[in-house]
């Protein structure tokens, strides 16, 4: 019985042998593993023949049991580390040299920023130097030292972002008129781009952030003219000749005089669409004489020093330069639009 045993281990090994060294892949490994030692296996099937044999050859027999089953393991070991070689060969002689590379595309400059630096080239070929200033602010900043009244809504927690320490985002990058005429003696001639925070629900036209840009130029004899000329340059160049600007009076608490400047609408020349209401003319910014106020607050003469500034939103910049409809594209980081420009 235990030369039957021996015999019928041999024959499983020679077999198990055999089969691997013709596995083409893992799903024939398994196969020859399931056979030989899996549950069900042959080697498995004769563990109960031992328990019937005599007692002296039960050793012997449980040595050359353990030998087979070890050996068979060794066999799938290497019949699957042979075939995982194969396959990896395989893989890399599959690669076709002559296909063209893979093509890195390089990413463009978001529109917004586009009319950003546009913008700031134009003013610098005036004389304005680019100025920062950070986005998280000081009531100070933002709305007292701007002379902003004390009741003026834009200061209420539902329009304007909070931190629990008083500061907040700032809704206007005039809060770098103070910071720049504070650090530094005029003449002062900045444009400063920036972001600005709002708690507006979001639609076509407006966003909870959005960009401004805003100028400030303080000197001796400054005046309206020159206010005027400035933005007028400034019109020209960015949406080309035969655009004229108007002036409209307004209210803003840190200028005075204040208006707001239009442009002939770019769309139609001035003739009357869609886009300009039919009135032939955009809204494009706010603008006007330093208020008198705003310089002594931070430590101007007023009779020695003015000043003009203006400020303007440059998501509607960009939105008439590219004739872009809605606003929210600009923060949708969706490719297919920010690959047009
Ligand atoms: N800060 C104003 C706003 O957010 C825009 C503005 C108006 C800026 C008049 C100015 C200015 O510098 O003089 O609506």
């Amino acid at each position: 019985m235990l030369d039957e045993l021996i015999a019928k281990l041999k024959s499983i090994t020679a077999d198990a042998e055999q089969a691997l060294k013709a596995a083409a892949g893992p799903a024939d490994v398994e196969a020859v593993k399931n056979k030989t030692i899996g549950r069900n296996g042959e080697l498995t099937a004769l563990a109960p023949m031992m328990g019937k044999l005599a007692k002296e050859d039960k050793p012997a027999a449980g040595k050359a049991f353990n030998e087979a089953k070890t050996t068979v393991q060794k066999l799938l070991e290497e019949a699957r580390e042979r075939i995982a070689e194969a396959s990896g060969a395989a893989v890399s002689e599959a690669i076709d040299v002559t296909l063209p590379g893979r093509r890195w595309r390089i990413g463009t400059k978001h529109p917004v920023n586009q009319t950003i630096d546009e913008c700031c080239a134009i003013f610098r070929r005036m004389g304005f130097t680019a100025a920062a200033g950070p986005e998280i602010e000081t009531v100070y900043n933002c709305f007292d030292a701007l002379n902003a009244p004390a009741d003026h809504p834009s200061r209420d927690p539902k329009d304007t972002f909070y931190f629990d320490d008083g500061r907040l985002m700032r809704t206007q990058t005039s809060t770098v008129q103070i910071r720049t005429m504070l650090s530094r003696k005029p003449p002062i001639r900045i444009v400063s781009p920036g972001r600005c925070y709002r708690r507006d629900t979001p639609d076509a036209t407006h966003g909870v952030h959005f960009h401004q840009i805003e100028g400030l130029y303080v000197d001796k004899n400054v005046s309206m003219a020159d206010l005027k000329n400035t933005l007028e340059a400034f019109a020209v160049e960015l949406f080309g000749q035969g655009v004229s600007i108007r002036m409209r009076p307004h209210f803003f608490p840190f200028t005075e005089p204040s208006a707001e400047c239009d442009f002939s609408c770019v769309m139609c020349g001035g003739k009357g669409c869609r886009v300009c209401k039919n009135s032939g003319w955009l809204e494009i910014l706010g603008c006007g004489m330093v208020n008198p106020k705003v310089l002594r607050n931070v430590g101007l003469n007023p009779d020695e020093w003015q000043g003009f500034a203006f400020g303007m939103g440059i998501e509607r910049l960009t939105m008439l330069k590219h004739r872009i409809g809605d606003l929210r594209l600009f923060s949708d980081n969706d490719l297919r639009f920010l690959k047009q420009f």
